[in-house]
């Protein structure tokens, strides 16, 4: 008979979190511009990207989120993809405040959303779609302008802290990059 892993049914909010916090993810500050045209954002590690064809990305807000609000009354959002030099930016953003922007350089994108400097790419994005997630939301936009790409390393978070690459990662061959996204059988994957 096969080993059986040993786990349990009997676990709280603490336990699960932690046990979600053993996966390593980049960090996201996601903003927008509010109807009177003041910048909002908050930090975020639940983004992902979707589909290739069409470009789909999707990030999980708090219910409670003030942000999400503004940018759901917005309707577009632009991700900022944090390097290990913004540290301090992802603490801004990841905790309450009226005017987290006060101390942040940014730049509009195209449709004037903040593209926060030292960034390593942004993407800027309409909202296609919002489902139910429990506590939070399953936000997935339609990305409409990539940002240009800067040589720097991702800022990481992992166990509730965060971490850097120490080295430049390998890059695969751009034939195994190619259906990456739209894997959908076999039993390759990066
Ligand atoms: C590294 C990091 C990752 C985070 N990821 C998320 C996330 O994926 N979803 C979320 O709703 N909040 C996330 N947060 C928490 C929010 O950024 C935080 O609650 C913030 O105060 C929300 O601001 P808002 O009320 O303006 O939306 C994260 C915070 C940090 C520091």
């Amino acid at each position: 008979m096969a080993y059986v892993s040993s786990g349990t049914t009997d676990f709280d909010s603490r336990q699960f979190r932690t046990a979600m916090g053993q996966f390593c993810t980049g960090v996201t500050v996601i903003t927008t511009i509010d109807a009177d045209g003041a910048p909002a954002g908050f930090a975020c590690q639940s983004f992902a990207a979707l589909s290739l064809d069409p470009p789909l990305v999707l990030f999980c807000p708090q219910k409670t989120s003030r942000s999400w609000k503004i940018i759901e009354a917005a309707g577009n959002f632009c991700v900022n993809i944090l390097s290990n030099h913004q540290q301090d930016v992802s603490a801004t953003f990841g905790a309450p405040g009226t005017d987290k922007f006060a101390s942040i350089e940014w730049d509009p994108s195209p449709a004037g959303l903040p593209v926060i400097r030292r960034s390593i790419t942004w993407a800027e994005c309409t909202v296609e779609r919002v489902e139910d997630g429990g506590d939070h939301l399953i936000a997935i936009g339609r990305v409409t302008t990539l940002g240009e790409m800067l040589q720097d390393k991702p800022l990481l978070f992992y166990r509730g802290g965060y971490l850097s690459t120490e080295h430049p990662r390998v890059t695969p061959a751009q034939a195994e990059l190619d259906d990456f996204l739209t894997w959908t059988g076999g039993d390759t994957w990066l």
